[in-house]
């Protein structure tokens, strides 16, 4: 028999910056779990790579968002994922992190040697630069407006309204986001992959899987949208693209004349599923080289799972910076998923617009399965798609609970019944059984087609119309009435419908394995050394005795759904009527404002201004005036003598010709009424706050 490929299967490296959300579970880590778990049922060698990606602007800036460390961030997050993953089942072979020494190492080696090969350019160029903060602004660092489609907020790599691929120089109007002002222009210089140079054999690859002359992959195997976008950008000119960065955070750009330099975070996290191998095959005695490296022996596939926005990251870059290196094989196939939405609205972490992993398995532990279900059903295969809570609990009770549950439950409960779990000679079978039969035997043949081709959702369904085929087998045949006056025949509906039972179990184990071992645990069968292509009239005979049914799927009330749903809307800031907290700041920057107790000792109206109360207060250190936009809500008859709340050393500004010299604080609801902040107990003005 000829040796099955050896696969080599990737899960796009998470950043370490956040908690993974159920658009990321659907269309990158369930899918690329169900398809390793069958290969490994076929018999492939295969090894499944993940980790944390735990470098880049995603990294640092989350950092300073949240006021800690860049290494805290990752090892907070990286514990939560990987935990979360766990829990899930997902069943990695390695979930490793790219700040691991061995990734440093590796990541080195493959950078020197494109270096030493003459893979990169070296060009010195103007850089934005942030004088402020003193760094250059790549990718993230950078905002301003997109020179493609004009929409605000587009970041120094990419618009992420409408797709494009910029360089910060593109930018109109760049705003550093570390300081939020314009920046200056610096030169620098860096290692650039010239990019344009690969465009020939990049387009006969990805357009007709031919790569040096020979066949890779059929073209109609990877998803019409990978092939696109590839092309699209192919055909727009690829240009050169810089491999290193000016920042301290990340992998050092090993040379000697290159202080202060890191790798680009999408050249090393790459490079993260090869020292992933590397360090999944020291952990158990393999060899890396089995999973990676070129040969004429037998057959080896890369696939690598990952999200639409990193497409060109996969098929494009990261394939030149293999075949440059020479020792590697390419992807046999990308396969990219669309995006999941929520709700009728994009998943959003800024808006926490989205339903978390680890908050799903903290709430439903139970529900793990029902879960994976639903995802897969709706899984954003070739087009964008949505998760509704409605729909959750419409799929698991109308699909799992009704007909899976209903259809194994009455099966083995009337097996109990009848013959105390002892599984009866099937008998002679009628038109009608031989149809189920030849069902149940087709079904992993067509099931195998499907996942092959990366079409799980479609697989799924057909796992499911095997269930409600049971369903209606049992439904037509009546077995709890031919008890009575048939009961030979009986024998053989419960043989049938026994054998049924295992085989979605079967089949269940790369989609469900939580259910399917639930199932063979009922039917009482060991299926440690069967495979995919077992058959269950091989393994369910007659005298077999099953165990205990219970029921695999407890309905969702309507309670989950409302309850589940108010949650959203209640963290999402757009629905809640309260601003979301701001950047967080260091104590040294809350103890620069000086906010003290200050009675109001005077107040007048500003001519001409409808909104302007002019205020003499006494701050306990001085007498001093200030403007404030009050008229509209207070007269100065009444606010004369009260002691309010004020920053003190906010820089003067002219408004009207006054010079104000400090702030009034007020309270602000969301209609615009104002309040003061005046202290609970009797403070004489000059009291500080703290
Ligand atoms: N961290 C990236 C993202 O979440 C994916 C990195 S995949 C890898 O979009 F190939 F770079 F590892
Ligand atoms: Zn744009």
């Amino acid at each position: 028999m000829e040796k099955l490929a050896t696969y080599t299967v990737t899960a796009a490296l998470p950043y370490a910056n956040g908690p993974l959300h159920l658009g990321h579970v659907a269309g990158v880590y369930l899918p690329a779990d169900i398809f390793v778990r069958f290969l490994r049922l076929k018999g492939h060698d295969v090894v499944f790579i993940c980790g944390s990606d735990e470098h880049g602007a995603a990294i640092t800036l989350r950092a300073k968002k949240e006021g800690i460390s860049p290494q805290e961030i990752v090892d907070k997050y990286n514990n939560l994922i990987g935990e979360a993953f766990q829990n899930f089942d997902i069943s990695f072979d390695i979930f490793h992190r790219t700040s691991a020494q061995i990734h440093h190492e590796t990541s080195q080696d493959f950078f020197k040697k494109l270096y030493e090969n003459g893979k990169f350019i070296e060009e010195v160029s103007e850089q934005y630069f942030d004088e402020e903060f003193q760094q250059f602004l790549a990718d993230r660092y950078i905002t301003g407006t997109c020179p493609k489609c004009h929409s605000d907020g587009a970041y120094g790599d990419q618009c992420e309204k409408c797709g494009s691929d910029l360089s910060p120089t593109d930018l109109i109007n760049p705003i550093s986001t570390l300081s939020n002002k314009p920046p200056i222009l610096k030169s620098t210089s860096h290692w650039y992959l010239p990019m344009n140079l690969h465009e020939e054999w990049l387009r006969s690859w990805i357009q007709d899987g031919i790569l040096d002359g020979k066949e890779q992959h059929q073209p109609k195997e990877w998803r019409n949208q990978v092939i696109g976008q590839c092309m699209s950008w192919i055909n727009g000119g690829l240009k050169p693209r810089a491999m290193t960065r000016d920042l301290d955070w990340g992998v050092k750009v090993p040379l000697e004349h290159a202080e202060g330099k890191v790798l680009y975070v999408w050249l090393d996290a790459p490079i993260g599923y090869i020292s992933a191998t590397k360090q999944w095959a020291l952990d158990n005695g393999k060899n890396w080289k089995d999973y990676w490296c070129k040969t004429e022996a037998e057959d080896r596939k890369l696939v690598h799972f990952i999200g639409k926005d990193n497409i060109v990251f996969h098929s494009i870059i990261f394939p030149i910076l293999l075949k440059d290196h020479g020792d590697f094989i390419l992807p046999d196939n990308v396969p990219a998923y669309e995006f999941l939405n929520l709700e009728g609205d994009k998943f959003s972490t800024s808006r926490n617009w989205a339903v978390w992993l680890h908050e799903f398995i903290a709430d439903h532990p139970k529900r793990i399965d029902e879960l994976k279900y639903v995802l897969t059903s709706i899984a954003p295969e070739s087009k964008d798609s949505e998760f509704t809570w409605k729909e959750f609990q419409t799929r698991v009770n109308s699909e799992l609970a009704d007909v899976l549950g209903n259809f194994v439950n009455r099966t083995l409960v009337l097996t109990q019944k009848y013959y105390e779990g002892i599984i009866p000679n099937p008998g002679s079978l009628s038109k009608e059984d031989e149809e189920l039969i030849a069902a149940i035997e087709n079904t992993p043949s067509k099931i195998e087609k499907l996942i092959y081709a990366y079409k799980l959702r479609e697989a799924q369904a057909e796992w499911m119309n095997l269930a409600r085929q049971g369903n209606k087998y049992l439904a037509d045949q009546e077995p709890w009435k031919l008890i009575k006056t048939n009961p030979a025949r009986v024998k053989t509906i419960l043989y049938c419908a026994n054998c049924l039972t295992l085989q979605l179990a079967l089949v269940a184990r790369p989609l469900l394995p939580g259910t399917s071992e639930k199932i063979t645990k009922m039917l009482n069968v060991d299926v440690s050394k069967t495979s995919w292509d077992s058959k269950p009239t091989d393994i369910l005979t007659e005298g077999h005795c099953i165990g205990t049914p219970e029921i695999l799927f407890f309905k969702i009330e309507d309670t989950l759904v409302e309850e589940e749903r108010a949650k959203l809307l209640k963290n999402d800031s757009t629905h809640t009527k309260f601003p979301p907290m701001k950047e967080a700041i260091s104590f040294d920057e809350f103890t620069k404002m000086d906010m003290r107790l200050a009675t109001i000792k005077h107040a007048e109206k500003v001519e001409n201004a409808d909104k302007l109360l002019k205020l003499t207060i006494l701050t306990g250190i001085d007498e001093r005036t200030i403007v404030s936009g009050i008229a509209a809500h207070y007269t100065p008859e009444e606010i004369i003598g009260k002691t309010v709340l004020v920053l003190l050393n906010l820089a003067p500004r002219k408004i009207r010709g006054i010079e104000s010299q400090g702030m009034v604080l007020m309270a602000e609801d969301t209609e615009g009424a104002l309040s003061f902040l005046s202290p609970e107990k009797a403070f004489e003005a000059g009291h500080t706050v703290r």
